[in-house]
């Protein structure tokens, strides 16, 4: 196998590899399927906290060397290395940690525009138009009623818009066809690539794209987050490690590519050329419906370094390949939001993994005002962070921790009067992955705000929780903990045993 690892670009996953696995965060696995057996082997991976990376090699009827990597962000090791906020962090240490970050990397993207280089490993092989064969790569049918294999899940797609020149950075669901020489891309209208896209369309009848398919996970982290308009995530990217992201100009399309991809393709869409796409198991733990026309890319160009690294991030019914990283950032971003408006006595905020990150928050406050809960609650469910498609906001008191599903209920089941503490809103931002959206309907979804703390004007008279004391456990555990056979990680709660 190739090791050029002392010359590797920035954004290398081969650099990425070497660092996880040094800290004990990468399993190998050595002779699996690429028909649904490498995607079984990862969605059990998931179920495990904090499960470790995979990195598929020797996979059935491909070269040894042909790689697939799963599970890059699915632990807070792992996750706080891509953003480079330190390796030694917990959850709720990470989401600290990335609080007030996404402003800041936004506003110091211009101090770290891509540099242009002269070359990259990807060029070691090329293929023109008539030699194009994806499937020369091991490209996973992921799960069992998927419509094909998707070799762009973990993807990076450059766009550029024709008139301001600005470039974006998005990944979007990619599927290859006609045997391996074409591919989907499954961008939703109104995201950024997407809106470049139907303007070359307007302008010249045909858009230029390029994208890579293996790269450090940063890129999926700032190609799979909502990053500002008009900041192109390269530029973010660079913001967040501090150096420059380098980048080759494609010699097809001018886009600029980052110089340590592991597969490259550059080509155009045209407005008529579309193949079926789907159905793929998307991240609402559902397939996205039949079958449906989607723009394909007419492949001009492929490039790709020997033993080439495919990045995999297959989403299935949570928690999947990216719910983690979603968690934490959506997690921070909607706690950033609720702070930059200016409402008083936020405490935390999580966007649980169940609801793949979007679909369910939990908010937790100290009541300041009567009134204050819905405000609070109203406003995360419409703050741009978490305004697509969040279906139900919970907001708790401040002894409740939002991050635990089971504080969240046992709240809401004692805290809450169905008849006057659910805010309904209609008609709001959906989508159409949404599976309770009747088919052929408009992407509304409806949503509500449900207030699950103690009523204000009662907060005083509320009745007492029935729970011991911290103080009063934490004296007891000490002398008792012998019977919990020394689990300091006790089933009631985080008992602090220090005096
Ligand atoms: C692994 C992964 C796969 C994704 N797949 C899609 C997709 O198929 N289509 C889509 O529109 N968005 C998809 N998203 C969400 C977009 O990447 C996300 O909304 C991003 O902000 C879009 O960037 P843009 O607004 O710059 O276009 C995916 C995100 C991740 C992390």
């Amino acid at each position: 196998m190739n090791d050029t690892r002392d010359m590797e670009p920035l954004l290398s996953l081969r650099t990425y590899l070497d660092a996880i696995k040094v800290r004990g965060e990468l399993t190998e696995v050595n002779g699996a399927n690429w028909d649904l057996e490498l995607g079984a082997i990862a969605e059990l991976s998931y179920k495990i906290p904090n499960s470790k990376a995979l990195l598929f090699d020797e996979i059935v009827g491909y070269p040894r060397g042909f790689r697939v990597l799963t599970g890059s962000t699915t632990s807070p090791t792992r996750l706080g290395r891509t953003l480079n906020l330190g390796e030694d962090l917990n959850d709720m240490e990470l989401v600290a940690a990335i609080r007030n970050k996404p402003s800041k990397w936004a506003a110091g993207s211009k101090e770290f525009p891509f540099e242009q280089v002269a070359t990259a490993p990807f060029f070691e092989n090329s293929k023109n138009r008539g030699q194009i064969d994806l499937l020369s790569f091991p490209v996973p049918r992921w799960h069992e009623h998927d419509g094909g294999r998707y070799i762009g899940t973990g993807c990076f797609v450059v766009t550029r818009d024709p008139e301001s020149e600005l470039h974006n950075g998005g990944s979007y669901r990619m599927q290859v066809q006609d045997e391996g020489a074409s591919v989907t891309l499954a961008a939703v209208p109104g995201k950024h690539g997407a809106q470049h896209i139907d303007r070359w369309f307007k302008k010249e009848g045909r858009a230029p794209v390029a994208v890579s398919f293996g790269h450090d996970p940063l890129l999926i982290v700032v190609g799979g987050t909502e990053v500002p308009s008009g900041i192109f995530e390269l530029d973010y990217a660079g913001a967040i490690l501090g150096q420059r992201v380098p980048v080759i100009m494609g010699p097809v399309t001018g886009m600029p590519i980052p110089a340590a991809a592991e597969i490259v393709i550059e080509g155009w869409l045209t407005p008529n050329d579309t193949r079926n796409e789907g159905p793929f198991g998307e991240w609402t733990g559902y397939y996205s419906g039949d079958q449906r026309p989607c723009l394909a890319i007419d492949i001009e160009a492929l490039y790709y370094r020997n033993d080439p690294i495919l990045l995999g991030a297959p989403p299935n019914k949570p928690p999947h390949d990216y719910s983690y990283m979603r968690t934490m950032l959506k997690s921070a971003m909607i706690q950033d939001e609720l702070s930059e408006i200016g409402v008083a006595g936020v405490k935390s905020a999580w966007a649980h993994e169940a609801g793949g990150g979007r679909l369910f928050i939990a908010v937790s406050i100290e009541q300041r005002f009567a009134g204050h809960a819905r405000q609070v609650g109203l406003l995360a469910s419409q703050c741009p962070a978490a305004a697509y498609m969040n279906r139900f906001v919970v907001v708790v008191d401040d002894d409740i921790d939002p991050s635990d599903l089971g504080q969240v209920v046992w709240a809401m089941s004692t805290r809450c009067d169905p008849a006057t503490d659910f805010e309904i809103i209609h008609r709001t931002w959906g989508s159409k992955l949404d599976p309770m959206l009747p088919p052929g309907s408009p992407p509304y979804n409806n949503r509500v705000v449900i207030d699950a703390c103690r009523p204000f004007e009662r907060r005083m008279e509320f009745p007492l929780v029935a729970a011991s004391s911290p103080a009063l456990l934490a004296e007891v555990y000490k002398k008792w903990s012998h019977i919990f056979n020394g689990n300091e990680e006790h089933p009631l709660g985080n008992i602090s045993l220090e005096s």
